[in-house]
């Protein structure tokens, strides 16, 4: 949410931070701004709108200087205007702020200022933090900074600089990622280090209460109190490949996303799956068999569409390891006091490894001594970091903001953990090894269900103006139906409702007429006759139906409206080969309604605050 890039070193800046921010886009994408500086000149451009509009003011009005900050935004306080947008500056103009984050404590602060004269030029919480710097500065950037960081309430990572101390740049987080890079020609800072490949070699992550301070091809890491830390390096080839943040030859991240799913699979299982032990290891869980056999319960925690996969993690923890399992929103769990036992383990969904709630929710139980694990996609990401152990997607970064690879990845993950903690437990060698070799097919069986994106695009123009959908499954596909319905209201704007297929009749079932088209998982399974027996239920009422079934169902074709053919698989791999026709179903009805499903409105693809 929100992007930040900054750079100081040997070349022109702002070619730098565009091209940073373009990468970033997918944060937050309302308006973007820059600020360079030469001598003791500062030189800003900012402008509402996408970073395109930015790109032709710097374009129309260079912005020349070799040491600059940017920003793009996700508006939380004060709307999308040129005003608005980052970075803010202190009443002299000699101070330069960009922020992510929020300053909870913000109007009490603006009040203060205002009562010592200052005046405002935005309606943003992050001026304040221009001001306050401002009001502390006399020569020390740094030491200004930290001055003004400790009247502030609430999360950061900025990104500040000062026309008198020209060169320096000082970044500082808490609550809000930041990475320092060293690499061609300087040194560099940003949210998120995809920003950073291909100019960065190695990067440094900042902890919380963390400041760097960069000038050139110098930088260095301090505390909170101003002394020195000793930073550990990283090499950024490890795990940003060149042209991983790049559509390639198709129209859009989300759908490159979509037909990446079968390499992302095939990575989320490499090296994990047991012939020998009939099970599945994990390089970084950091738990001993005897610690493994003490859980006795799981609570899994996350957002959006993490949740679901963690809502699938129920079932198959619950089926395959016969474990109890909880699964809660990370920002109700994170104010609840719910009683946990000793052999709870708490565990972390989350694609970015950022998100603040699940981040908060991870804090939150280690602070009340459980162990925690994530199942992560970002490596280095904050979340990553704090676990006591966990499971990386290796999915490669996920750009387009409705998630779609790291969904499949976390449900085969999630998988894999059943199985090692059921093979702990009641798993015979037999029924493990039948499941290794059922997940080992899994990458072939997904790229044949790629196959029906034909099907998909006839189903989407004959629904694409519905203003209603609902998406219907049962057991292992009412987590999928869910899913099915967020992809298609955050990339298209309709409505959509997921349910329990057999839950309608107690309420939903009243929104059905002919023009509410019902998606129904119907794959064969344990309880495709139930299933059934719905659709006849929505069939009977007027209501159209799309039917998602295994490829040949004659019965499926003879109630539904619509048919859209999948490989037989599992039950337990259901969620996963449905997942590609629910969201090829979306990003086609969003591509018919005319919406940028890239950056759809109002929603940011990491979600750091509140
Ligand atoms: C945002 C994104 C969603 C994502 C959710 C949780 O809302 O738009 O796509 O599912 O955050 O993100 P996480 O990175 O924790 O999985």
């Amino acid at each position: 949410m929100c992007g930040i890039v900054g750079f100081t070193g040997r070349r022109e800046a702002s070619p730098v931070l565009l091209e940073g921010l373009r990468r970033l886009e997918y944060r937050g994408y309302d308006s973007a701004g820059l600020i360079t500086g030469t001598g003791n000149e500062l030189h800003l451009r900012k402008k509402a709108g996408r970073l395109a509009e930015l790109t032709k003011a710097v374009a129309a009005h260079p912005a020349p200087g070799c040491y600059g900050i940017s920003h793009t935004r996700w508006a939380t306080h004060g709307g999308a205007t040129d005003r608005n947008a980052h970075p803010h500056l202190d009443g002299t103009n000699t101070i330069a702020v960009v922020h992510n984050g929020v300053i909870e404590n913000f109007a009490p602060l603006k009040h203060q200022l205002r009562s010592a004269g200052v005046q405002f030029r935005s309606d943003t919480d992050t001026e304040v933090l221009a001001h306050l710097i401002g009001h502390y500065y006399v020569g020390d950037l740094v030491a200004a900074v930290r001055q003004a960081l400790t009247l502030v309430k609430g999360t950061y990572g900025i990104a500040v600089m000062s026309r008198a101390e020209p060169g320096l740049i000082v970044g500082a987080r808490l609550g809000s990622p930041l990475v320092l890079g060293v690499g061609d020609g300087g040194t560099f800072l940003a949210s998120d280090a995809n920003a950073l490949a291909g100019y960065a070699d190695k990067v440094v992550y900042l902890s919380d209460r963390q400041l760097c301070v960069l000038n050139g091809d110098d930088w260095e890491l301090r505390a909170q109190d101003l002394s020195p830390v000793t930073a550990s390096v990283h090499d950024i080839a490890h795990f940003l490949a060149d042209g991983d943040a790049e559509k390639g030859e198709f129209p859009h991240f989300m759908l490159k996303e979509i037909y990446e799913q079968p390499e992302t699979l095939a990575n989320a299982m490499r090296g994990r799956l047991d012939d020998a032990d009939s099970t599945a290891h994990f390089g970084g869980l950091n738990l001993s068999p005897q610690q493994l056999r003490q859980i006795d319960r799981v609570i899994l925690t996350a957002c959006g569409t993490s949740y679901h996969a963690g809502l699938v993690g129920e079932y198959l923890f619950e089926e395959l390891a016969r474990m109890p399992v909880e699964v809660e929103y990370a920002s109700e769990f994170r104010y609840r006091n719910p009683p946990m036992d000793r052999g709870t383990v708490v565990l972390a969904v989350t694609q970015s490894g950022e998100t603040a709630d699940t981040l908060a929710a991870l804090r939150e139980s280690k602070r009340m001594g459980h162990t925690t694990l994530a199942i992560c996609n970002t490596v280095g990401s904050t979340i990553a970091r704090e676990a006591d152990g966990g499971v990386y997607l290796h999915a490669g970064p996920e750009i387009g903001v409705a998630s779609t690879k790291a969904f499949t990845s976390q449900v085969a993950v999630m998988t894999m953990l059943a199985v090692y903690f059921g093979r702990t437990r009641h798993l015979s060698s037999i029924q493990g090894q039948r499941i290794i070799e059922e997940l080992r097919a899994l990458p072939d069986v997904v790229r044949r269900t790629l196959g029906c994106h034909d099907h998909v695009k006839r189903v989407a123009a004959k629904y694409a103006d519905a203003r209603n959908v609902l998406y219907l499954g049962r057991q292992y596909l009412y987590p999928a139906a869910l899913e099915g319905a967020l992809k298609l209201k955050e990339i298209s704007y309709i409505h959509a409702e997921g349910y329990p297929a057999a839950e309608m009749k107690h309420g939903p079932i009243a929104l059905v007429d002919e023009s509410t088209p019902s998606v129904f998982l119907v794959p064969r399974g344990n309880v495709f006759d139930k299933v059934m027996s719905n659709m006849q239920e929505i069939k009977a009422r007027g209501g159209p139906v799309i039917a998602i079934a295994s490829e040949g169902d004659a019965e499926v074709a003879a109630v539904a409206d619509d048919v859209i053919p999948i490989p037989d698989v599992p039950e337990y791999l259901q969620p996963i080969v449905v997942a590609i026709p629910l969201q090829l179903l979306a990003y086609e009805i969003a591509l018919l309604c005319g919406c940028d499903v890239d950056k759809p409105r109002n929603l940011a693809k990491s979600v750091t605050v509140e």
